[in-house]
């Protein structure tokens, strides 16, 4: 008992010295991430020393004692047989499906593709639910599965296990009942720490920026990507980060099954300007960090040949194959979830389009089932909007700019009404956003 109240001393002591603006040592950082993942540490404590982290941050050498911390607190994949291997990330956002496209490109390049993907919260969409679009893929493999299919076909995609950085499972979900979830330090390390533990040797990030993003402005989101960048040197990996726009929605489709769809389409050639855009960019960058091409050039040239030749299409084929899902889907699309109604929206005049509300069309496809208010909520594989105007297009009078895809909820009238209200329109010409806001890397 008495060891029990000095701990709880203790931590009061390291809550009011980050409550008044002072640093940790890595030792104090590593007491308090330990001793809460084992328990000796109690919620109200933790909650307390977090919401001091959101209004005084931390500098740099905390932030990586953090990340260490929660690498520390399981196991840390050893990948390294493999050759070099590379991960991709997005901080989150609506219709960002672009994992589905450069996952197989690359992989079809020859670099191993060893990814650990989450599941979508609030607005933003996540990999593993759009992957069990394909009925009976398994996101829940073992860590040797996950290994021998890697060494098998050069590809996976699966969430995170739980030995993984359990310290970073366990305060994600104390930050998201405590509002300390929007603060730089814990953002940076809760993803670092994953990516570390999962064994990657680089890492592309997709920093997303604007109203559909955590990160609603370039000064934050530049932040946030040199801390990460900061924390990748710090921990021997080599980190690129590029900085999107996601104040309109990622091409065209948002909602699970449709976003699968759209993905097959860009992979056979067909995609939206916009997702085709980005899935070269990360996919170059990966493969010139995996070392698999010596610039940017010669990486662009090879994921268009995988584009041209079919072969990330049956790159992803195979993966959905190994993961037990109905890989028929991937030629036929009858075989993904379908919403048993289909409402186009048409123009009331002929226009611009001047802005689509990113964050209001997420919210809308979580009204019509697609994505989950509260971590463990079912979803509706099958709904979801489909844009057929973006920023800077004209539409005419009488022409559908969005089809929803509805499943007879009781919220897909306010849903509609919401997704009419995201589109901002305009009688002058409008220019299209610019969707490549800047780069911070390290070497
Ligand atoms: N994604 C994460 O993995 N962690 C965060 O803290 C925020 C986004």
């Amino acid at each position: 008992m008495r060891g029990l109240t000095r701990r709880l001393v203790r931590v009061v002591e390291l809550i009011e010295r980050k409550r008044d603006g002072g640093t940790l040592t890595t030792e104090e950082i590593d007491y308090l991430v330990q001793g809460y993942t084992k328990g000796d540490i109690p919620d109200y404590q933790l909650s307390a020393f977090l919401m001091a982290v959101v209004w005084r941050g931390m500098d740099a050498k905390e932030t990586a004692a953090l990340t260490a911390s929660m690498v520390a607190s399981g196991e840390r994949l050893d990948l390294s047989r493999f050759g070099r291997v590379v991960d991709k990330h997005s901080t989150g956002g609506v219709g960002d499906k672009t994992t589905l496209v450069v996952a197989p490109l690359v992989a079809a390049c020859g670099l191993p593709v060893a990814k650990m993907s989450g599941r979508g919260l609030g607005f933003s969409g996540g990999t593993l639910d759009k992957l069990e679009s394909f009925a009976g893929y398994r996101v829940d493999l073992t860590t040797a599965e996950f290994l021998a299919q890697l060494e098998r076909i050069g590809i996976v995609v699966t969430g995170q296990t739980k030995d993984l950085a359990p310290a970073d499972g366990l305060l994600y979900a104390l930050r998201d009942a405590t509002g300390t979830v929007p603060a730089i330090p814990l953002i940076a390390s809760s993803i670092m720490s994953k990516k570390i533990a999962a064994g990657a040797h680089a890492v592309v990030l997709d920093v997303k920026v604007g109203s559909g993003a955590f990160m609603k402005d370039l000064a934050s989101a530049r932040a946030l990507a040199r801390a990460m960048v900061a924390i990748g040197v710090a921990h021997g990996l080599a980190v690129t980060c590029e900085l999107t726009d996601m104040d309109q929605p990622l091409g065209r489709a948002v909602g699970n099954a449709l976003e699968v769809a759209e993905a097959i389409e860009t992979l056979r050639g067909r995609g939206p300007a916009d997702l085709v855009r980005l899935a070269r960019l990360a996919g170059a960058e990966m493969l010139v960090r995996g070392r698999k091409a010596r610039d940017a050039r010669t990486a662009l040239a090879r994921i268009d040949r995988a584009l041209a030749d079919g072969s990330g299409l049956a790159k992803l084929r195979e993966l959905v194959a190994a993961q037990g899902g109905d890989a028929r889907a991937v030629d036929d699309p009858r075989h993904l979830p379908h919403a048993p109604l289909v409402e186009r929206l048409v123009a009331p005049r002929t226009a611009f389009v001047g802005a689509i509300a990113a964050d209001r069309v997420g919210q809308a496809s979580v009204r019509l089932g697609a994505g989950r208010e509260r971590k463990g909520d079912p979803i509706d594989l099958r709904t979801g909007v489909v844009l057929h105007a973006k920023v800077g297009d004209r539409v005419e009078r009488g022409q559908p700019y969005a089809e929803v895809h509805v499943a007879g909820r009781p919220d897909d009238e306010s849903a509609i009404d919401q997704i009419r209200a995201a589109f901002r329109w305009s009688a002058r010409r409008v220019a299209p956003r610019r969707l490549i806001l800047g780069r911070i890397a390290s070497r």
